[in-house]
């Protein structure tokens, strides 16, 4: 184990990305490129006016940049070139393996088919293949819109069924409670979709929506979730159940102004599977590797936390105990050789 983390480390090391959202991987000269092409006004002419139109201090000043930004998203190839990207850039983070939210309803509200999107994006996954990253899609459902319209979007997607691992849920979490989504979740599960779900940092109701992903809607994985650790029962429960957390330290960084390290951290030791992410890499300053970064710098990590970190990665991915192991052997060799 090396002494000192280098670049080269955090690179090399496998890992799998579990909190990744596609459309949060729209980098400015992407964005301009396609907005050019289709002929859709986005209101900046430049990469430079683009990059400076990324500017947000919450989930909702966030969110209030990135819908808009989905517009440039017209045709199947669109779609795939985004996820294509994204999935080139994971390769050289070291990747191996990845499960990517996306959207729908972001896009199904502006007039673009299920079709299109769906086969651009599982067209890119297939490619991604050749050079070795396995790609998988989470369907996500936007939790400040109603109920009935994730039910819709689960009936959508029933031809495409075997193109898509799991759901999750995103948006804005505020008056937007696990509960509300309790039927679409029942029925994902009985047609054996993966399931999981966001509970952002800090919000107003953190604990009692935890509570209901947890203990009622029973989700397979949990997606941020680090205010658990001001509950000591919620704490043993996820460890009881090993259920995965996914954090991602540079998004933390953006929407509360603090990376959540020390949670992370603890959680860590305490036993809990977290793992870390790039949530919205395009819009939160960073890919996986710039995360694992910029966490071991401010909280002084050690080679063998990261260690730690890629190893729940893959334990609590949506694969077979065989590729488990394999990947952890990847690991370990990794380790070894380095
Ligand atoms: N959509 C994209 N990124 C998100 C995040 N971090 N939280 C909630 N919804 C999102
Ligand atoms: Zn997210």
């Amino acid at each position: 184990m090396p002494k000192k983390i280098t670049r080269e480390f955090i690179e090399g090391l496998p890992k799998a990305e579990l909190h990744l959202h596609l459309e949060g991987t729209l980098e400015p000269e992407l964005k301009l490129k396609l907005a050019q092409k289709n002929g859709i006004d986005i209101g900046q002419t430049t990469i430079e006016d683009v990059r400076k139109s990324y500017d947000y201090d919450s989930l909702a000043s966030f969110l209030a940049v990135y819908y808009p930004g989905m517009n440039v998203l017209q045709t199947e190839d669109d779609f795939y070139q985004l996820a294509l990207e994204y999935l080139q850039k994971a390769k050289l983070n070291g990747v191996r393996h990845v499960e990517m939210f996306f959207d729908p309803q972001a896009h199904l509200t502006r007039g673009i088919a299920f079709e299109t999107f769906i086969k651009g994006y599982h067209r890119a996954c297939v490619d991604a293949a050749a050079f070795n990253v396995d790609a998988h899609l989470i369907m996500c459902f936007l939790r400040d819109m109603p109920a009935k319209s994730a039910n819709e979007v689960l009936e959508m997607a029933k031809p495409y069924r075997d193109m898509i691992l799991g759901v999750g849920l995103d948006s804005d979490e505020h008056h937007n409670p696990p509960l509300k989504f309790a039927r679409p979740y029942s029925d994902a599960a009985d047609q054996g979709y993966y399931t999981t779900m966001h509970a952002d940092i800090d919000q107003v109701d953190s604990i009692e929506h935890i509570k209901q992903a947890l203990e009622i809607i029973e989700v397979d994985r949990l997606d941020h979730g680090t205010n658990i650790v001001e509950n000591q029962d919620l704490v043993d429960w996820v460890n009881q159940k090993q259920l995965g957390l996914t954090s991602c330290p540079l998004s933390n960084g953006f929407v509360t102004n603090d990376m959540k390290g020390k949670e992370i951290v603890e959680l860590m030791e305490q036993g809990v599977k977290v793992s870390i992410n790039s949530d919205d890499p395009a819009y939160f300053g960073g890919y996986i590797a710039d995360n694992y970064e910029a966490l071991a710098e401010k909280y002084d990590l050690t080679a063998e936390q990261l260690v730690t970190f890629a190893k729940n990665s893959f334990e609590t991915s949506w694969i077979s105990d065989f590729q488990k192991e394999t990947y952890l052997k990847e690991i370990d060799e990794f380790v070894e050789k380095f």
